[in-house]
């Protein structure tokens, strides 16, 4: 490289610690740590820094259904996240936590400058809060009958059903997710930040090259709009940093979030003698022209495209130079899906699967867009099969044993009859380029186009031929050569994406590690390489079925990926194979006395005095039941309501301590945490009969 390094920041959004790292989420991670990965190749100074996202209310809630303090749950979190995150090549510089002093420090920082600057308000509203469980509500925690199409049990925020947008007070008869209660209407004092106060700088700001093109449309539409004041305070109870000077108030998950970059960042400087200021305070990053790069999806573009980049210019601080923003994953051209077993964890693909096959085909489906990207599983599996092995290991595996057993593992002087090498290194550039701009798709393609050349010549040449008689040799020694000087340089131009393939690569060939600059040099005659083992195996369709079937869940709900305050993921369980004998056979009469149906569950909330059971009103699509269920140990209330499940409708009524059961809820497992209750596939509606 002859120009001056870079000095480069790079992050990617913080994951919420309230749930396990999936395959949508590695679009983002995946693309980033490629993208940092080139940048260090080219010899620039980059910087790559996340953390876990731990405040909020879900956070807080899903630490008491566990019985753990949050600081428990996010601690496990973290490092589950980390795991995944290792076990799929992606190399942070940093991987830290929002709920941390170098955050805490920052959030302070900002929101008193904010204050200063008079862009902070603070004005009483009026919210739902939840009387029995004594908090406000977060719209996504009440649910209700939709104020448009009437559906029922739909959150606070949306309607799934019709789609319609509305507040949570727009509902009808709406409850508590968290308790069941009927909310009650309440006001309390929130900050707010003035963002149309910064309307003038963003409207300057949200244009290419710090935004894409078609964010840049987006966020003017928003602006056009006019921009609301934020309210960036929650009430106690609450999880996060207390606001100085405002007892019992708490700064809102999303305005320590992006902070946690900074928090991060600033405790990567700290460890490394770095300067964080050259990096963050205006005048001095200026000065040191260093950059600052955020990879986030699209669905959290306002928080990163007008909120972050207000709050940093009014607190004095640099403002971003990109923000990237990408779209979501479909899984087989859908939505990611627990019943279909899409919804694929990090950790269940690690166990099946080879991380780099992932990496590979996000590259090789990756713009620089916001198109969303589908992970279709048997493309997948054709694609890997035939360019990384059919294509690019292939090309060494054909030639690395005649190095190995005719040449005493010594490369030859090189083919001088072929252009076959400047071919491929005069294509540096352009796939230079198409990294740098994103495009890897665009890279992929054209490294591809040159393992296809490398193939062609192998297959022109023959070596096994030229191999039957010595005479040969010089020939093809010098074929050998300049076949696996071509694979030293497509390994090149893959490291980014093959991290760890590449590290054998050099291993083999001997070389230490490769740079960019590297595709400038030939390797000499006379250099050893190392024995070849072979450098990946093909994917059988097998692994996938086998993946799928790990992550077919029948009970969980397909997570939503539209809201901003997202609810707790569930928690996963692993399914034991049940060691109860088979009962006395039955005749058919005797099951059909049971009448199954397939039922609603309406509402369902804790019981006064009994610590096994929940109380489910189950919709049999035109009449209610109302059931005593003993699942309470296995499930939170807020994660029933509105699943379909089975219950057994024709069972004489019981009367109970606490009220009359109309019924019973079916359920599988040894009991505890491991309870699982059925339910019906897609499309299945309330009353149907099972039989
Ligand atoms: N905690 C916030 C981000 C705070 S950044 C200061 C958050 N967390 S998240 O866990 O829900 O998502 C983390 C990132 O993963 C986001 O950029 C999000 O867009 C991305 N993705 C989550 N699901 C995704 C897909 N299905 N597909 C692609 N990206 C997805 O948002
Ligand atoms: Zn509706």
């Amino acid at each position: 490289m002859t120009d001056t390094p870079r000095k480069i920041l790079v992050t990617s959004a913080l994951p919420y610690a309230n749930g396990p790292i999936h395959l949508g989420h590695l679009v983002e991670y995946i693309q980033t740590d490629i993208w940092v990965r080139f940048q260090k190749l080219r010899g620039h100074q980059c910087h790559y820094v996340c953390a876990d996202d731990t405040h909020g209310t879900p956070i807080m809630l899903r630490a008491e259904k566990e019985g753990i303090t949050p600081e428990q749950l996010i601690a496990r979190v973290w490092a589950e996240h980390k795991a995944d995150f290792d076990g799929f090549l992606v190399e942070f510089d940093n991987y830290y936590s929002t709920n941390t002093p170098e955050t805490r420090h920052y959030a302070d920082d900002i929101y008193t400058k904010l204050k200063a600057a008079g862009l902070i308000e603070v004005r009483a509203i009026e919210q739902y809060f939840d009387p029995v469980k004594e908090m406000f509500l977060p719209d996504r925690f009440i649910k209700g009958e939709c104020p448009k199409c009437h559906t029922k049990d739909q959150y606070g925020d949306s309607c799934e059903a019709c789609g319609t947008t509305y507040s949570p007070t727009d509902l009808i008869n709406p409850y508590s997710a968290v308790s069941g209660a009927t909310p009650i209407r309440k006001q309390s004092d929130h900050h707010f930040f003035k963002l149309g106060a910064c309307a003038d700088f963003l409207r300057g700001w949200i244009k290419p090259p710090q935004v894409q093109a078609e964010s840049a449309n987006k966020l003017a539409e928003w602006l056009d709009a006019g921009l609301s004041d934020w309210d960036i305070s929650r009430d106690a109870p609450y999880f996060g940093f207390e606001i100085p000077g405002a007892p019992g108030k708490y700064y809102y998950v999303w305005l320590d979030a992006p902070i946690g970059y900074m928090g991060s960042f600033r405790n990567y400087c700290d460890r490394n003698g770095l300067d964080f200021d050259a990096f963050w305070d205006k005048q001095k990053a200026a000065q040191a022209g260093t950059e600052l790069y955020h990879f986030i999806g699209k669905d959290i573009l306002y928080f990163h495209a007008l909120f972050w980049p207000a709050e940093l210019e009014s607190a004095g601080y640099r403002t971003p130079t990109g923000v990237f923003a990408h779209g979501f994953l479909t899984v087989n051209g859908t939505k990611m899906s627990k019943s279909r077993g899409t919804f694929i964890t990090a950790s269940s693909f690690l166990q099946h699967l080879n991380p780099e096959w992932l990496r590979y085909y996000f590259a090789a489906k990756l713009g620089n867009g916001v198109d969303d990207i589908d992970l279709n599983l048997e493309d997948f599996v054709a694609r890997v099969n035939s360019d990384l092995i059919g294509k690019y290991v292939n090309i060494a595996a054909r030639t690395a044993s005649f190095i190995g057993k005719r040449f005493d593992g010594r490369l030859g002087t090189h083919d001088d009859s072929t252009n076959l090498e400047s071919e491929i290194t005069s294509a540096a550039g352009t796939i230079a380029e198409a990294y740098e701009q994103r495009e890897y798709g665009k890279a992929v393609r054209e490294i591809m186009r040159l393992a296809d050349l490398a193939n062609q010549y192998v297959d022109g040449n023959k070596p096994w031929e030229l191999a039957k008689d010595p005479a040969n040799d010089t020939r093809l020694h010098a074929i050998c050569t300049t076949t696996l000087q071509v694979f030293r340089d497509l390994s090149i131009y893959l490291k980014p994406i093959l991290p760890k393939v590449v590290a054998q690569v050099e291993q083999f060939l001997g070389t230490g590690a490769l740079s960019w600059a590297d595709i400038d040099t030939r390797l000499p005659a006379g250099h050893s390489v190392n024995a070849y083992s072979h450098l990946m195996t093909r994917i059988d369709a097998k692994q996938i079925d086998a993946l799928i079937a790990a992550n077919t869940q029948s009970m969980a709900p397909t997570p939503d990926s539209h809201s901003q305050v997202r609810h707790a993921e569930h928690q996963q369980h692993e399914t034991q194979p049940t060691m109860d004998p088979i009962a006395e056979t039955i005749s058919i009469d005797d099951f059909a006395k049971v009448d199954l149906r397939v039922a609603r569950i309406a509402a369902a909330a804790y019981v006064e005095g009994a610590d096994k059971l929940l109380q489910l009103t189950l919709d049999l699509g035109g009449e209610t039941r109302n059931v005593f269920a003993g699942i309470r140990s296995a499930y939170d209330p807020n994660d029933l309501v509105g699943r379909l499940t089975v219950m057994v409708a024709n069972l004489a009524p019981r009367k109970m301590k606490f009220g009359l059961s109309e019924g019973m809820v079916l359920a599988a497992g040894p009991g505890g945490k491991e309870l699982f209750i059925l339910s019906p596939d897609d499309g299945a509606q309330p009353g149907m009969r099972i039989k």
